[in-house]
């Protein structure tokens, strides 16, 4: 069911300085940041010749990815994510096998579907999956 990998999220506690460093020091290609109210969370997306980094910074007050960096102070990878051809099969198909798919589809940062399914599920890794 899954395809490409789309991209790996990072959790950052200061998104200007990481993007600096991932110009500076790893010479990546780096985006502007752009603001998810809906998601609660500001990004910056880096593309690399073959996926994407997703730099996430808390954007509000219940911003899901804030326990994260209580946790981690530093940051730390916070999700990957995998494409799909269809993001209401591969609910159905997940749920059908017992997973725990969190929400309903939502608009995600490129525009597209995106859903989230339980860390719990798949040994410790929060996924996100996106219609590709
Ligand atoms: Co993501």
């Amino acid at each position: 069911m899954i395809g490409r990998l789309n991209h790996v999220a990072i959790a950052v506690p200061d998104l200007a300085a990481a993007a600096a460093q991932y110009r500076g020091a790893l010479g990546a290609e780096v985006g502007d940041a752009l603001p998810q109210p809906d998601h609660g969370v500001t990004v910056i997306f880096i593309t690399l010749p073959n996926t994407k980094i997703e730099l996430l910074q808390p954007l509000g007050d219940a911003s899901p990815i804030k326990g994260f960096l209580e946790k981690n102070p530093s940051g730390g990878i916070h999700h990957i994510c995998y494409e799909v051809p269809d993001i209401l099969a591969a609910r159905d198909q997940l749920k059908a096998t017992g997973a725990r798919v969190l929400g309903e589809p939502k608009i995600g940062a490129h525009g597209r579907p995106v859903l989230f399914l339980h860390p719990r599920d798949f040994n410790g890794c929060l996924i996100e999956l996106e219609q590709a």
